[in-house]
Parts: structure tokens; sequence; C-alpha cells
């Protein structure tokens, strides 16, 4: 802690606390006090940790090859973009390394895309609460002042409406829009699930625009919903044209990338784009297994997720303190009527680790292997904490 405070740039407001290694849902600091881990290093260790199935994968092919760069093939990264394409139902994908990185490969994606068609085609609508990353063009589409206002002037032509003003998209989408950019679950804005009708409604009108609809599954994707995307919740799915996604995908490892349907993908021509990193073969390797351990969670996402919803509901109605509990599958989030940071410092001093977005909103990404056993502790220590308040 002592040399971070010295030679760390001080961006980041730590807890205090060391991790020193992790096991299935629980991780342990350097004094061997043990934590249940119900925020997965923000929601990227979905197996927890020290899998022994990725284990294996990356012990075998770290000994093989880790980095191949993108001027060759290697055996894995064609096969997970097929993986990704039958599970998005959308066509061809782009490999970086962060949910950042991947969302500024889709913006210059719809940049090329509207040019292509009128010079002017530039536009981007997102909406206010969103968050889409600390890049220049993610930090563009991110609709949250705390996140921009340091950095301003950013990309021109964005405009943003409120999540799930209907009128308000109709209003700002016209020939001059690119693409629609949108979370189909808000994470960092407080865990705030769009409507099927306004994601329907965005679907609609870029469809009529000739836009891009952009979704940002970084957060609310990749099996976290209960399904394998956000937007494949609602029946039918409302499919985007591109969409990121990053986090969990590569159990830890960077690894991010785009879908597109064929059209947009049609406006990344060679040399267009690129990655040093990007999709390289233990990433790649890593994330195979991860969608094949992914389709044998899936039910128990949906199962377990829905327990927790339940338990965190009846939790809510005990204390006039709980706003609401919002969320699907193992992405759920209790609003306060207060800031929620004293909670989180409390609960990791009882062994769980949360944490707190948008203020007042608690949130929990528990891994995808927890159980119910995993879920009643975390809610009775959340129990705990709040009869004292
Ligand atoms: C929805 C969303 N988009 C993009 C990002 C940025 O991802 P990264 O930090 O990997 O660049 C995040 C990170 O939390 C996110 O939640």
């Amino acid at each position: 802690m002592d040399l971070d405070h010295e030679y760390v740039l001080q961006n980041y407001a730590r807890y205090p606390v060391v991790l020193a290694r992790g096991k299935g849902c629980h991780v342990y600091d350097l004094e061997g006090r043990r934590y249940l881990d119900f925020i997965t290093g923000i929601g990227v260790n979905a197996l927890g940790h020290a899998h022994p199935r990725i284990l294996k994968v990356l012990r075998e092919q770290a000994g093989l090859m880790i980095h191949s760069s993108n001027l060759y093939y290697h055996p894995y990264q064609g096969a997970l973009a097929q993986r990704l394409a039958r599970m998005s139902g959308l066509s061809r994908t782009f490999f970086a390394n962060t949910g950042s990185e991947a969302m500024e490969g889709a913006l210059k994606m719809a940049k090329a895309h509207g040019r292509a068609i009128h010079p002017e085609k530039y536009e981007i609508v997102s909406l206010d609460n969103s968050f889409h990353g600390r890049t220049m063009g993610a930090l563009s589409v991110t609709g949250q002042a705390k996140y921009r206002q340091d950095f301003e002037p950013l990309l021109p032509g964005v405009k943003f409406v409120a999540p799930n003003d209907e009128a308000a998209l109709e209003a700002a989408v016209n020939q001059r829009t690119a693409a629609i950019v949108m979370e189909m679950i808000q994470g960092e804005g407080g865990i705030c699930p769009l409507t099927p009708a306004f994601a329907g409604k965005a679907r609609a009108l870029a469809s009529e625009h000739h836009a891009l609809l952009i979704a940002d599954e970084t957060q609310c994707g990749v099996g976290r919903p209960g399904t394998y995307f956000a937007y494949q919740r609602s029946s039918p799915a409302i499919l985007p044209d591109v969409m990121v996604a990053a986090k969990p995908v590569a159990c830890g490892l960077p690894l991010g990338f785009i879908v597109a349907n064929d059209e947009a993908a049609a406006a990344i021509r060679p040399g267009m784009h690129g990655s040093t990193f990007g999709g390289g073969p233990l990433a790649c390797r890593v994330a195979l297994e991860f969608l094949d351990i992914l389709d044998e969670l899936l039910p128990a996402i949906q199962r377990v997720g829905g327990y927790f919803h339940v338990s965190l509901n009846e939790l809510a109605r005990k204390y006039a303190f709980v706003k609401e509990v919002r969320g699907f599958g193992l992405m759920l989030g209790m609003e306060l009527t207060m800031p929620g940071k004293q909670m989180v410092l409390d609960a990791m001093a009882e062994g769980l680790l949360i944490n707190c977005t948008h203020d007042t909103v608690l949130r929990f990404l528990p891994p995808y292997i927890a159980t119910e056993k995993e879920v009643d502790q975390a809610v009775k220590i959340l129990g705990k904490l709040f009869a004292r308040v």
C-alpha cells in the first residue's frame, strides 16, 4: 500500500485490503482473511477464482503460445468468432482487450458506416446515466458529467436522452444519426434496465434512419443476465447491429470484442482498424473453455439470480431506507435512500465484497458458480448490517 501511494498514479480510491489469492467464490487477503466475492473484480471473475478447467487450459496454452499478433492466424480466434456469431445472432467479430477499446472500435464502425451514406451522418445518440468507458470516444458517449467534465471538449455530435423516454429518443434520432448506443441494463448508472418498449423503439428508429444500434454488453452481457446477452431477454430478442462486450469472457485475461452484422462489419475494410494484443491465442482459448462452461451454468444463473432477487426483496421490505431492488440474473442492485459507501466498508469488515455505484446503489455481481448457499451467506451479512442502521 505504501508503494502504491508513493509510485502509482492516484486515480483509484482503493479499499484498504491487499488481496493475495482466490478459490471458488472466495478471495483471501495477505493475512489470510477470507471474503465472499460478490463483486468479482467488477463482473470479470465469473467462474470465481482458480477454476480447475480454466487453470488446465491456461497452463497448457501458456506453454504453447501466449501471443502471436494479428499478422498471423492461430487456431482459436476463428473458432471463438464462430461461437460468438452463433450465440449473438450477429456475423463477424473484432477482438480487442477491454470494454472501452471495443466501444472505440464500434464507434469507428458507426462513423465509417454513416460516412459512406453521407458525410454529415456522424451523430451518435446515447443515454443519460450511461457508462461506456474511459477512452476519448467511449467517454464522449458516456452520459455522466462526473466522468466527462475534466476532459471536455470531447467528440462532437453526441446527443443524450433520458433512458426509457421514447419521445425524447424519437426527437433525437434523424438522418444525421450514425448510431444509437445503449446498455440494456445500465451498470455504472445504478443497475437500471431499459424497458423492452424503449429498446424496441431504438431498434425501429435505427432501422428507419439507417443508423446502427450498438448494444454495450460489457457489464450486462456474456451470461450475467441469465441469457448470453441482455438484448436476448425480451421475446423476440431486440437484435442490435453491433454489440460490444468484454469483462468475463476470458476469466480475467483482458479480452473485449465487437460482434457486428454483415452490413456494419463491411464498414471496416483492411487497414482501417487493429489491435496488437486483441484476440491472442491464450485469451481466445480460455474464452472458448469459458463459453463451454457457461452453457452448463446458464440455468443456474437464472435460478440463483432469481433466488437472490427474492432474498434481497425480502430484506428490502423490512427497511425503509431500501428504495428498490433492480436487475436480472446475477446483475443486481439495491438502491438506498442514503450513500452506500459505508455499507460497502462494513460488509468488507464482515467478510463480504460488494461495491456501490451511482452513490446510493449497492451492486452485486456474484460469480456464476455461486449457489443458494453463498447467496444466503451474503444476505445474512447484509441483514446484520441493515439491523445496525
Ligand atoms: C457498460 C460498460 N461499458 C464499457 C466499460 C469499460 O470497460 P473497460 O473498463 O474494460 O474498458 C464498462 C466498465 O465497467 C462498462 O460497464
